[in-house]
Formats: structure tokens, sequence, C-alpha cells
């Protein structure tokens, strides 16, 4: 069923941070009501309902869906290296399964959750392993190293869970690097100078707006489910061709089509079809010959 943002109650949970300043306002301008759940407070993040509270408890997240339609989880320690590994792990999991099954037994309908590129594995890996394959996509094999990766693999579970357990479809975006255009352009700095470095992300990105946009469509897609797919910027942020960039730094990884100029190897069909996403704020970039 299609569900109109207009009217709708929406919590947006880890609503201070990069990705949720952005998407806050973006579904109060579609016409929902937004409460938002932070542990940390934003003065200058302006929502219908502002709480401060922690994912993880039970009351505190039961007290922030009280009249909830839909739900937007963003709350998580963000990177393998911001906190201890216990932090790290114990905050995201235990969070998204604690966010995912009240919103499931209160009987929501749907819920979407910011997952991450790094669910397969690959670019945290401490080994110097390659994808599979390019494109990147659902069936990419995973291999798993660290806690952070291993947290947003998890919550994918948590959320196939949910759906199997309660019936609330959740789409889950594994988000690429995500960040505004300013600190884009600066990461397209170190994939110039650097290109090797960028292969198991497979030199992705979003812009925090593009972002915005994937969340909302996702609330307002038609797609029954638990559901996790990669999205991103149909570009790399490298300035360089993206066959160019397999040869010199994947040459043994098979590509299963070829890669016109600088398109990203990753598969956007999902995106493209489970929720009508396509990225409008590219990062314009040159396209350079790749230095031997
Ligand atoms: N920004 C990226 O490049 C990127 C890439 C892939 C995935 N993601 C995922 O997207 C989501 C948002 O990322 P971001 O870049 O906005 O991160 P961020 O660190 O800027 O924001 C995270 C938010 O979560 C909140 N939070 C953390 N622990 C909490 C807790 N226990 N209870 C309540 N709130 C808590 C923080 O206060 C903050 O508002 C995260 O799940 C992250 O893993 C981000």
């Amino acid at each position: 069923m299609t569900t109109d943002l207009n009217g709708a109650h929406v919590l947006v949970t880890g609503a201070s941070g990069r990705i949720g300043t952005v998407t806050v306002p973006h579904l109060r301008e579609l016409g929902a009501h937004v409460t938002t759940l932070s542990i940390a407070g934003n003065p200058g993040l302006e929502a219908d309902r502002v709480l401060v509270g922690d994912t993880r408890s039970q009351d505190d997240v039961a007290d922030a869906l009280d009249g909830i339609d839909l739900v937007v989880h963003l709350a998580a320690l963000a990177h393998r290296d911001i906190a201890p590994p216990y932090d790290v792990y114990s905050t995201n999991v235990v969070s998204t399964f604690n966010v995912l099954a009240q919103a499931g037994a209160a009987g929501i309908g749907r819920a979407v959750v910011a997952g991450s590129i790094n669910s397969y594995g690959l670019p945290m890996n401490r080994h110097p392993v390659h994808p599979a394959y390019f494109p990147l996509d659902t069936d990419i094999p995973v291999d798993i190293s660290d806690w952070y990766s291993l947290s947003k693999r998890n919550d994918e579970n948590t959320a196939r869970m949910a759906w199997r357990q309660w019936g609330i479809d959740i789409i889950t975006l594994r988000f690429p690097h995500v960040h505004d255009e300013a600190a884009l352009r600066e990461h397209a700095r170190f994939h110039h100078d650097h290109p090797h470095a960028g292969v198991t992300e497979a030199w992705s990105y979003l812009t925090t707006t593009d972002a915005a946009r994937a969340i909302a469509l996702s609330l307002t897609a038609t797609t029954t489910g638990a559901h996790a797919f990669f999205l991103a910027a149909g570009d790399t942020l490298a300035p360089y061709r993206t066959e160019d960039l397999l040869t010199a730094h994947a040459p043994d990884v098979p590509r299963l089509r070829r890669f016109i100029d600088r398109e990203v190897p990753i598969d956007l069909t999902p995106a493209r079809s489970l929720i009508g996403f396509e990225a409008h704020h590219l990062i314009d970039l040159p396209t350079l010959d790749l230095p031997a």
C-alpha cells in the first residue's frame, strides 16, 4: 500500500546526526509530523516532538513510538573506531532490535533502517581481500572481520526476523560514504591521489540530500517484506574511468559487465525497482587518464 507522508507521524532515531539532520526537514517538507530520538541533543534540529533518549532503552523507545505510523532508524555508533568494539557492536544491534521489535509488536507497518555498504565486510576488512566480482550486488559473498560491519549485517537479519514475526515491512538501505558536497569533494581528492584505496567501496558515494530522498522514498514505497540493498550515486567519486580503475587495482576480479565512463560498479537495480531511487545530486568531476 502506498503511504502518503502528508500527515503521517514518523519517528526518526539518530536524528541529530549527519544523515538525520537532513532527513528530518525533508520529511517535514513532505508533510510528515516528525518525532526525533537521539542520545545527544542538537539545538539546530527542529521537529514536532524532540526527545533525548537512548535507543537501547525499552522505555525511551516505547515513549518515542507512541502515536507513530512509520519509523526511520538511523541511530548507531557509525564507525568501527568511534568507541570500543563492545560498545559499537552492542549499541548498534541492541538499538536495532529494540526499535524494530517494539515497532513490529505495536503494529507499525513500515520501517527504514540505515544499513551500510560495510555489511558485506570488505571495506573494513583487516585482510587484503577483494570483492568476488563487480558490480557489487545483493548476492556478493560476505567476509567480515570487524564488529561494525558485523553489527550492520546483523541488523539486516534483525529486520528480516521482525518482518517474519510481526509483518512489519522493512527496507535497509546499505549506504555508501554519505556526506555533504564539500566533504565529498575532499574525498574525491583522496581517490585522485590513492585510487587503490577505493576498490572495496567501489569508489561509491551519496550526498546527504539524496540519502534523505532515498529514506522518504522507502517510506512511501509499495514494496513489502524485508529488503536490504546497496544504493549510491550512479557515478564514482574517483576522477578516472571505472574500467581503468578495475584493470589497474582489481585485475583478478571478474566483471559481470562493462562499466561506462565513471559508472559506479554497484548494481543499482534493487534501489531503482524497489523504491524508485536514482541519485539526483552528483559530484561533477573531470574524467582523467589513470596515471600508469
Ligand atoms: N554517513 C555515512 O557515510 C554512513 C554510511 C553508511 C551507513 N551509515 C549509517 O547511517 C546512520 C546514520 O549515520 P550518520 O552518518 O548520520 O551518523 P552520526 O554519527 O552523524 O549520527 C548518529 C546518530 O545516532 C545517535 N545515537 C548514537 N547512539 C545512540 C543511542 N544509543 N541512542 C540514541 N541515539 C543514538 C547520535 O546521537 C547521532 O544523532 C548510522 O546507522 C550509520 O551507521 C552512515
